[in-house]
């Protein structure tokens, strides 16, 4: 085998020439169905879950302009998509554009990156369902989830002072099982269900904005003390033991950025602490997870002096704060893509995948922001529930009116939050046995299962209970905080490398038939590579050897398997021989 084979490129003739063979899947998806599809993929955990979490411990109300950052970087990234995506409207999304310009191993990391942004993703999901879940039973019938089938091992092992302990996320895992089921049935009932889901998600997002703006005291946006600078890390570590919490006195903790300086303030804490406790908190957090690998790549001094100018009330944690927050709350636009997965499913692709693309992102984005507004707005952001926060939001203003209507909105609100989530799971894991069928089809991955498709159900079954099985394990067992910033990070570098080959192709294949052009691309692409490469940035250096790491066993998987099997492989060999 060649080594030329590794920057083989896909063409385009070769791409369009593949979308009129046979064992294609049904054209069913017109305008209205695709832009369906994106905010079904879109709105999920990351605006009903993550914003409190961010909005406490990261960014403060400054959540809000957090939003405004990540939703400008997929805006460039989305129009790159949809010039993409008319061009070439098959199944494989990012995959197959990459395969098209920067040839064959670039393709398969950026498949293999993929799984991150997809099937791992709805593993966050799942897990922040399974919290949603606890709180629909307990505003509707006063039950409670026990803590050890609702958390994975790591995350129950932390909460009792211990690496690990028994227990496992079940109803995570129970959803995972019965989206697959779903979808093996089929994209015709999954995409009648995800329309239902679609509705009731938005009528109680926009009812959230309605009546949570009602509620909003504006002191919260712009009086609460500047109290909690400490990253998530420290604070979980003091929630874990909450006497050691009440020896922080606010002040104290104000100009706090570390672990080590908050134990020189408040030297009572390392009496109390157990050694392996007193390591733990002097690690916390490093100046790389304060900056992420821009602190470690030494751009703090630069930035350090903006980041004091910026903290306020409404920016409590300053531009590292926003910054982390833009590149978490990411998380909430993913999917916006996966319309381009379903590109060979749409009525008329060159029309219908950039309206979609770019409406359900505009659409989403301006709900974020009013969703951000209202619970940063309603409570002060210390206090925001990091685990379901607008459901929370609600429940706690009723108790303060003791209005029976709002506390049936929490339950409404928790009802919405499940659907939408639901819908998210359908369309991330139908995208993912998508990008598989495009990699098989290539000869990446083994074709027998993952270019199987149902003779009746015409769905790629093998391949979709094969990931929602092993999606199951992901769900229940892992730590749910380190998938995410695997999933962003794994995203994020997918939307630079497809900004990157839209440009290359301008240059390249400047006469291509190209049904959407990017505007502007010479100045949209270059845009998109660099903020999207900046969020990256702003995440925690353990992430980006999370990232190294499963890019070389990735690595180490297509030299084992796709190397020798690529159908483009096999060929340059046989014109060689
Ligand atoms: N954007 C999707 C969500 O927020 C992944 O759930």
């Amino acid at each position: 085998m060649s080594w030329k084979q590794l920057w083989a490129r896909k063409s385009l003739d070769r791409l369009l020439k593949e979308m009129e063979d046979d064992n294609r899947l049904h054209r069913a998806l017109g305008p209205v169905a695709l832009t369906s599809l994106g905010v079904g993929a879109i709105i999920g955990a990351g605006i009903f879950a993550m914003t409190g979490q961010v909005a406490a411990a990261d960014a403060g109300p400054a959540i809000v302009i957090s939003f405004v950052v990540a939703g400008i970087a997929c805006a460039f990234a989305a129009f790159c998509y949809a010039e993409f995506a008319a061009m070439a409207p098959v199944a494989g999304s990012a995959y197959t554009y990459t395969y098209a310009t920067l040839g064959e191993l670039w393709a398969w990391i950026i498949g293999w990156d993929l799984v991150l942004e997809y099937a791992m993703s709805s593993a966050v999901v799942a897990a922040h369902w399974a919290n949603y879940f606890n709180q629909f039973l307990k505003t509707l019938f006063g039950w409670q989830i026990p803590e050890v089938l609702l958390n994975d091992p790591f995350t129950l092992g932390k909460e009792t002072g211990h690496s690990l302990a028994w227990g496992c996320n079940l109803p995570a895992m129970l959803i995972i099982a019965l989206v697959t089921v779903v979808l093996v049935l089929g994209i015709r009932e999954s995409a009648a269900m995800n329309t239902i889901m679609v509705l009731v998600k938005l009528g109680v997002v926009l009812f959230v904005i309605g009546v949570g703006w009602r509620f909003v005291n504006s002191a919260n946006w712009t009086s609460v003390p500047v109290a909690q600078r400490l990253p998530t890390d420290t604070i979980d570590f003091l929630h874990v033991r909450p006497e050691l919490k009440e020896l922080v006195p606010d002040g104290a903790v104000h100009e706090m950025t570390t672990g080590a300086e908050l134990l020189k303030a408040v030297p009572e804490l390392a009496r109390r602490l157990d050694e392996r406790e007193l390591v733990q908190l002097r690690k916390m957090p490093s100046e790389g997870e304060k900056w992420g690998l821009l602190g470690v790549l030494g751009f703090k001094h630069l930035l350090q002096p903006i980041d004091d100018r910026l903290r306020s009330p409404f920016c409590p944690y300053g531009l590292s704060g926003l910054m982390v927050g833009a590149a978490l709350v990411f998380f909430s636009y993913i999917g916006f893509d996966s319309i381009s997965t379903h590109s060979e499913e749409a009525k008329n692709p060159q029309r219908d995948v950039p309206i979609g693309i770019l409406a359900s992102l505009a659409l989403c984005t301006v709900l974020y922001m009013a969703v951000a507004a209202v619970i940063s707005g309603m409570e002060p952001y210390p206090d925001i529930d990091p685990e379901a926060a607008v459901a929370t939001a609600f429940s706690r203003q009723a108790e303060r009116t003791g209005s029976g209507y709002l506390r049936a909105s929490a339950g409404l609100v928790a009802t919405g939050a499940l659907a939408g989530m639901t819908s998210v799971l359908l369309v991330t894991f139908l995208s993912q046995a998508r990008i598989f069928l495009a990699m098989s089809r290539d000869g990446l991955l083994p074709p027998s299962i993952f270019a199987a498709i149902h003779s009746r159900f015409r769905t790629p079954h093998r391949s979709t209970i094969l990931t929602g099985a092993v999606m199951c394990v992901v769900a229940g067992f892992t730590p749910i905080r380190i998938l995410e910033s695997m999933v962003n990070i794994g995203t994020l570098m997918a939307f630079v490398l497809v900004c990157a080959s839209v440009l290359l192709l301008r240059v390249r294949r400047p006469d291509a038939h190209r049904p959407f052009r990017c505007p502007f691309v010479f100045l949209l692409a270059p845009a998109g590579i660099l903020t999207n490469l900046v969020l990256m940035l702003f995440l925690p250096v353990n992430t980006w050897v999370r990232l190294a790491l499963w890019l070389l066993l990735g690595i180490a998987m297509y030299l084992m398997y796709g190397r020798r099997n690529s159908v483009l492989g096999r060929e340059m060999a046989k014109e060689s021989s």
